[in-house]
């Protein structure tokens, strides 16, 4: 360390409020461009910082982390998903890895409800109608979606963000809701947040009108929805993904689309950001959104602090409140 103060890279632009903080606290160097490291930015930032304050745009992989000099001891991410750090070679390196969970699950689980609402009720559609000057007026067969109240929602992934949009289905939409889960929560958080346990996918799947992911991306999820899953789902069912692009085979969604199996898609989420498959734009039934689920200013800062909170807590020689790694 120079110093008494932990030298911090922040390898984005963060809330000007969380970028006091880090000012204040540490020895900090912030983003002022705001573009992704990329691999080279990557390593330098690690061989000259004590701690990097990284997010999901910066692939942390092996090769990047093997680089030679380094002195970060701590990967203090921004963000609950740690898909992009290779944990394995984090500890190998010796890298602590924080996140910053619980923060903005109410936020994720509002922005996977706003892609529930939008797909069944056609709200793409109809705003880029009346954007683009095509509306002719009201009449009784005009764009017509599927009633959201009493339709089944399936919930994959029980962790803080599935319970929490599961519970805004169904003690405020009126929602059925289904959930399967690799850990079962216990039977008092099911009934507090209105879900009936399923023992698997397959189990779920065609008993569903509408399919939320909330399980983490990686390797242990990647093509976890493909052809064989989105088989089993409804005809004229809806798939949501606010969790991770990796997580669809986007050829299998794109292809049950088309055929009208799937009724239609709210993404959130893509493989490859920012890139976006370019036949899902000219899809009318898919609602797009650009990675917005934490996207409120409230749980940016919460999340900046969040991970302030483990930097000091690293610093200070205790374990770190969200280490995962
Ligand atoms: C996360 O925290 O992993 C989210 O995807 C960020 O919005």
């Amino acid at each position: 360390m120079s110093g008494s103060r932990p030298r911090v890279v922040a390898t984005r632009r963060l809330p000007p409020l969380v970028e006091d903080a880090l000012r204040e606290r540490f020895d900090a160097v912030l983003s002022h461009d705001d573009q992704p490291l990329g691999a080279v930015g990557l390593q330098r930032a690690l061989a000259e910082a004590d701690a990097v304050l990284c997010t999901l745009t910066d692939r942390l992989t092996a090769e990047v982390l093997s680089g030679n000099p380094r002195r970060a001891r701590l990967l203090a991410s921004y963000g609950a998903g740690v898909d992009h750090i290779d944990l394995e070679a984090a500890e190998a390196y010796g890298l602590t890895v924080t996140n910053t969970p619980g923060v903005l699950t109410e936020d994720t689980a509002d922005l996977a409800i706003t892609l529930v609402l939008a797909t069944l009720r056609r709200a793409g559609e109809g705003e880029r109608e009346v954007r683009g000057g095509r509306w002719t007026g009201w009449r009784p067969t005009h764009l017509l979606g599927r009633r959201v109240s009493g339709a089944t929602l399936g919930i994959v992934g029980l962790g803080r963000i599935g319970l929490a949009t599961a519970a805004r289905a169904h003690h405020g939409f009126g929602m059925r809701v289904l959930g399967t889960s690799r850990t079962r929560p216990d039977a008092e958080a099911l009934a507090s947040h209105g879900v009936t346990w399923c023992e698997s996918l397959a189990e779920l799947l065609p008993q569903v009108d509408v399919l939320s992911l909330h399980v983490p991306g990686g390797p242990g999820t990647s093509g976890m929805i493909g052809a064989r899953e989105i088989a089993l789902m409804r005809p004229g069912s809806v798939l949501i993904n606010t969790a991770r692009g990796g997580v669809v085979d986007t050829e299998a969604m794109i292809a049950a689309l088309m055929s009208g199996h799937l009724f239609g898609v709210g993404l959130d989420v893509y493989p490859g950001e920012p890139a976006v498959d370019r036949r899902l734009l000219g899809i009318e039934r898919a609602v797009l959104l650009p990675h917005l689920g934490s996207a409120t200013r409230e749980a940016r800062v919460a999340m900046g602090m969040r991970a302030i909170d483990n930097i000091e807590a690293f610093f200070r020689g205790e374990v770190p409140p969200d280490r995962v790694a």
